[in-house]
């Protein structure tokens, strides 16, 4: 994934219903989201077109997995697999033994992940807190907003 990629990831983001858009994916926060965890992140690409794309970042501690997609028309093809194994496989590389990710439960894409291994935690509830403060980074801008 390139930073000149972020036009056309919008774009890919913004093309499902329920996927926010939020002040994380401004250009600035996406270059230095970029730049802190090279290799990690991935898009898949018809010629110029950007078709699919998947950010795996890295606290150090764990690894976590952003904005998985495929666009409607190639779906069901195995990219979106291929995607994942790529990002899971930079995180094992670096030395991370767990990855986590957010998707609302009425994502049908829960069904995706079940099936390349991944399992919903029924123990733990998910607590946020918007930060405020800088204004170029965004505000939350929906309530339904995980990330
Ligand atoms: C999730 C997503 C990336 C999957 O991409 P894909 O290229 O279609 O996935 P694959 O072709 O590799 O599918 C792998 C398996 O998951 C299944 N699967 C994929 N998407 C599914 C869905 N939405 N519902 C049920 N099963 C699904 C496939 O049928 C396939 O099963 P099989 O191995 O038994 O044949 C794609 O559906 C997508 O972009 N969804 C919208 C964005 C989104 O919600 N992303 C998750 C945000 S957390």
């Amino acid at each position: 994934m390139r930073a000149e990629d972020h036009q056309q990831l919008l774009r890919l983001w913004s093309s499902f219903p329920g996927n926010t858009i939020t002040g994380a994916d401004s250009d600035r926060e996406f270059r230095k989201f970029l730049q802190r965890n090279r290799g990690f992140c991935f898009t898949a690409c018809d010629g110029n077109e950007v078709v699919g794309s998947v950010m795996a970042g890295s606290d150090r501690r764990r690894g976590y997995i952003y904005h998985l997609a495929v666009c409607a028309d190639l779906q069901g093809r195995g990219l979106g697999s291929a995607l994942m194994k790529k990002a899971e496989e930079a995180l094992a590389k670096a030395g991370l033994e767990k990855a986590h990710l957010f998707i609302y439960r009425d994502n049908p894409a829960v069904v995706f992940y079940e099936k390349a291994g991944w399992h919903a935690r029924e123990d733990i509830t998910l607590m946020s807190k918007a930060l405020g403060g800088d204004s170029e980074k965004g505000t939350i801008d929906s309530t339904r907003s995980i990330t």
